[in-house]
């Protein structure tokens, strides 16, 4: 008998352009699972209601994602493609989640506490719960792989804490997903301006985006923070310095990471030089990226072929598990 193939989730929130950290965090690890595992990757549009978009930039912004996935090499034929909103289980299996989720622990979740910073004026329930809508959509493929950058670990955690608490409950019905990787870590991907990570909506001019022009992105990196340190050998590389040669390694050559690193070593680099190369590797990665998802877009029907097929597929699956969650909890009467 063959083996079944594990299943993966990932999602993407539709909330802004997809940048070097959804790319290097999520998307390359998305397109090397859809050749080995039975992979269910969707536009988060429920989670992206938590900030109030304009009803008339949804459909733009979701197809945007998708295309954008797409051109960055993920095969619809492969991975099963959807918007979270086209599998109304997910908004049912949420409400019966909510009832083994404490409000006290959902007040402790970092990412709640940041967003209170950010939007006292839109403190939501939406946004409390984030984390049991989140764990839904996982559990409810019985995903066992959940391929993500490291600002979501926490996420992952919780869902494996209500998968327990389910399974403990009411019976064995949930495996525990983990966050996945192909390093050993994972990824941060941090801005250009050396203040925190890469993000899709703050600060535009410290964030590489997937449909940035060739000279947007030259311009970016020539701004990019470069502290000098202390100059002392042997003294810590200022975190600026690491970030700038960490990006090197994402899109530069061996050599050239190399004959800067030499450069770092012996102290005769120059960083105009090294953001000037770091420009011109990341216009070659981006480029293509931008120009193929700037077609798929145009092709609308295309896309949207993609989603309902990817629906009903997510939809089939995520129906067995809500039958037996009913079952389970005694809501099934007929
Ligand atoms: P979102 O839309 O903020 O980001 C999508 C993916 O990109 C990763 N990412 C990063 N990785 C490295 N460095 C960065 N600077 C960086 N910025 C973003 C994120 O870790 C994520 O993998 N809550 C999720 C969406 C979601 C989801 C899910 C993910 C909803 N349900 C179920 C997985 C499974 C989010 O807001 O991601």
């Amino acid at each position: 008998m063959t083996k079944e193939k594990e299943i993966v989730v990932s999602g993407i929130r539709p909330t802004g352009n997809l940048h070097l950290g959804n790319y290097f965090g999520a998307i390359r690890n998305y397109i090397r699972m859809q050749e080995e595992f039975n992979c269910y990757f969707f536009v988060a549009d429920w989670h992206s209601l938590t900030t109030h978009p304009d009803p008339k930039d949804l459909k733009g912004n979701v197809i945007r994602v998708l295309a954008e996935n797409i051109a960055s090499g993920l095969d619809p034929e492969k991975a099963t493609l959807y918007a979270q909103s086209d599998v109304p289980e997910i908004a049912e299996l949420y409400l019966l989640m909510n009832m083994l989720a404490y409000v006290g622990e959902l007040e402790k979740v970092p990412t709640f506490k940041d967003k209170v910073r950010q939007q006292p004026q839109n403190v939501n329930a939406g946004l409390l719960t984030y984390p049991v809508l989140m764990s839904v959509d996982i559990l409810i493929q019985r995903a066992v792989k959940v391929p993500v950058g490291k600002d979501q670990g926490q996420h992952l955690e919780m869902a494996r804490n209500f998968a327990q608490r389910f399974n403990h409950r009411y019976g064995d019905l949930f495996p525990e997903p983990v966050a996945f990787n192909y390093g050993d870590n994972l990824i941060r991907i941090q801005s250009l301006d050396g203040k925190g990570k890469m993000s899709k909506s703050e600060n535009e001019m410290a964030t590489i985006y997937l449909n940035d022009s060739d000279e947007k992105i030259r311009q970016k990196l020539k701004k990019a923070k470069t502290d000098s340190g202390s100059g002392i050998p042997g003294e810590p590389m200022p975190e600026s310095i690491q970030n700038l040669f960490e990006l090197m390694k994402l899109v530069s050559t061996p050599d050239t990471i190399k004959s800067f690193e030499e450069a770092y070593n012996n102290q005769s680099i120059r960083y105009g030089d090294m953001k000037t190369q770091l420009g011109e590797d990341m216009v070659k990665f981006v480029a293509p990226i931008r120009d193929k998802a700037a077609e798929l877009q145009r092709d609308t029907t295309y896309i949207e072929k993609i989603m309902k097929t990817g629906a009903e597929k997510a939809r089939a699956n995520a129906a067995q598990t809500l039958q037996q969650a009913r079952k389970l909890i005694g809501l099934n009467y007929y």
